[in-house]
């Protein structure tokens, strides 16, 4: 079958994601799928969305729908951003382009992240359209500093900060499976490889993808590391609020933060002139029981002032986009969703990610009598005990904020 027939015998994100499961080892389908330790976050990021009831409106005029919105200050035809996700090629090789390559088509911003296998310049020429860098704060500055320079030198329109990768996260999937640096597979994982020979010739003949924007980058791999903390080992867990001060000085473009779940750090990034904030967990990758983002939302979204409000995790469903405008973020951003799409299906399946959660998206507006997404709010939302507890949250987390100033 073609990948464009492929993609179209998909219809949610979890045929995608099914497909995807199909057609790789399972060790290697683990790395995307799995989350830390008991994997509490990654379904609580579902769970949260789930257990959300929305009250439609009747009676409202919906024979058109307007999904454009404003991210980062700039038009939009969709109020979704893709994500930065590190180690897509494993998955299908070239992925990084296929994402970057749907993304553009849709009209909607890509992040590439640090750990891709496109460098910055390959996306830039192979992809045009809306480009983020995301940078994990490595112990080489000096090649930090590097990497920065040649996003804005490509043209990067923001620079995203992942703030919540001090170390890697515990992800025991990867660590039953001898998923590490030095590759070690079980004897069950050996089998696992043989019975999918396309990807494992591949791998043999072509080698493992590189890492695009980290060539030259020092470092030996640590004994039964896993690709997590191994990638944990580059970074600098010394970063704090006066290095990003400092980064903030020299990046004049849109400095977006990731990782953020307290209304207070949201504040603060507020007052060090951030442009916006990822309320985001890493997909359930990192702090095991973090609380979901879709609970941690509306507090954040009270605090940020000026800053733009994002959302990531969980998202599988047009509807899902709904509740988190209504809870306060103008866009989500997609880390799984594409990612099985382009493994499933290269360029097409990516793009069909996107066309699905598109078309969910759009419905679910005219379902609940919602035409204009910008102006979207909680009053759609039938369980309104979720917004009462994070407003609770809320003035938690101010009364903290009064507490440290004393
Ligand atoms: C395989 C994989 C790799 C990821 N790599 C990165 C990365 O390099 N940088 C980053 O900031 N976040 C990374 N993330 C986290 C995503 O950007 C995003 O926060 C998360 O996937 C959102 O949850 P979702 O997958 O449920 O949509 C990665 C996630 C996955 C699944």
């Amino acid at each position: 079958m073609n990948l464009e027939r492929r993609a179209d015998s998909a219809f949610s994100i979890e045929d995608l994601r099914m497909m995807a499961m199909r057609r790789l080892p399972r060790l290697v389908f683990d790395f995307f799928d799995g989350g830390a330790e008991d994997e509490v976050t990654l379904r609580a990021n579902r769970a949260a969305f789930e257990q959300t009831r929305i009250a439609p409106r009747i009676l409202v005029d919906v024979a058109t729908v307007e999904t454009r919105t404003n991210i980062l200050g700039v038009p939009a035809a969709l109020p979704i951003v893709v994500g930065p996700t590190g180690g897509v090629d494993l998955g299908r090789r070239g992925g990084d382009v296929c994402i970057a390559k749907a993304a553009a088509d849709s009209g909607i911003p890509y992040t590439l992240s640090t750990r891709s296998s496109a460098s910055i310049e390959e996306i830039a020429d192979a992809a045009p359209g809306r480009h983020w860098f995301q940078a994990y704060i490595l112990q080489n500055q000096a090649f930090l500093a590097k990497m920065i320079d040649r996003a804005r030198a490509a043209d990067y329109e923001a620079l995203v900060i992942t703030v919540d990768l001090a170390v890697g996260g515990k992800r025991e999937r990867d660590l039953r499976n001898g998923f590490s640096a030095p590759f070690r597979p079980t004897r069950a994982g050996l089998l696992d490889l043989v019975s999918h020979p396309r990807w494992s010739i591949d791998m043999l003949i072509r080698g493992t993808p590189p890492a695009g924007n980290l060539h030259g980058l020092d470092g030996d791999a640590a004994p039964r590391s896993t690709l997590a903390s191994a990638a944990g080992r580059d970074y600098d867990p010394s970063f704090d609020w006066a290095r990003l001060a400092a980064l903030r000085d020299v990046w004049p473009r849109k400095l977006v933060v990731k990782g953020v779940l307290r209304p207070d750090d949201a504040e603060r990034l507020s007052s060090l002139g951030c442009d916006a904030v990822v309320v985001s967990n890493h997909g359930g990758r990192q702090l095991d029981t973090s609380m979901a983002t879709f609970d941690a939302l509306p507090a954040v979204a009270a605090a940020a002032g000026k800053m733009e409000v994002m959302l990531d995790g969980g998202v599988r469903r047009g509807v899902d986009i709904l509740k988190a405008r209504a809870l306060g973020a103008n866009a989500v951003l997609l880390g799984r969703a594409t990612l099985y799409g382009a493994i499933a299906a290269g360029a097409p399946g990516a793009r069909r990610a996107l066309d699905i959660l598109e078309d969910e998206l759009r419905r679910a507006m005219q379902l609940c009598g919602a035409p204009d997404f910008a102006r979207i709010d909680a009053s759609v939302l039938a369980d309104s005990s979720r917004l009462q507890r994070a407003r609770a949250g809320l003035s938690v987390g101010m009364r903290m904020n009064n507490f440290a100033a004393v």
